[in-house]
């Protein structure tokens, strides 16, 4: 997979670079080209993706408006809390459906790391990725 770093806001894209960043209107040349950036977060992440890599979970049937076809995503932060202190936690999460980014949450140490999404659109894919201060990068992706 091909990735594309935002430079200002750590937007990523898959496959190309926009021509305008989604998430902070940044334009193309402010992207950035690294394939290799989940793995590098790996290597420098001593917790392990127990902390850090992000829970998915479906509601297909919402309870925010019952008898619709709104799906709800669910996301957090990893299968064990992560810490969420001044000098580590995690800046933010942004869910994609299809590729396509939907939604992005940004956090304090104050909150814990969960986000949550309720899509009108019709998917076959959810991608949750997300961005710890010390540890940068992490992926998960669920199929609906
Ligand atoms: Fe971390």
């Amino acid at each position: 997979m091909n990735y594309f770093i935002c430079g200002i806001c750590g937007y990523i894209a898959m496959d190309s670079a926009p021509e305008k960043c989604p998430v902070c209107t940044a334009p193309k040349e402010k992207f950035s080209q690294n394939d290799a950036i989940f793995e590098e977060s790996k290597a420098k992440a001593a917790e392990g993706a127990a902390k850090h890599v992000p829970s998915i979970w479906v509601d297909k049937e919402t309870k925010l408006y019952p008898g619709t076809e709104f799906v709800t995503v669910h996301a957090k932060i990893g299968e064990v809390p992560h810490p969420m202190e001044e000098k580590h936690f995690i800046q933010f999460v942004d869910i994609y459906a299809d590729k396509k980014w939907i939604k992005r949450a940004h956090f304090t140490p104050a909150v814990v790391p969960a986000i949550t999404a309720h899509l009108k659109i019709q998917a076959s894919k959810i991608t949750v990725i997300e961005n710890c201060n010390l540890h940068g990068y992490w992926i998960n992706e669920t199929s609906l």
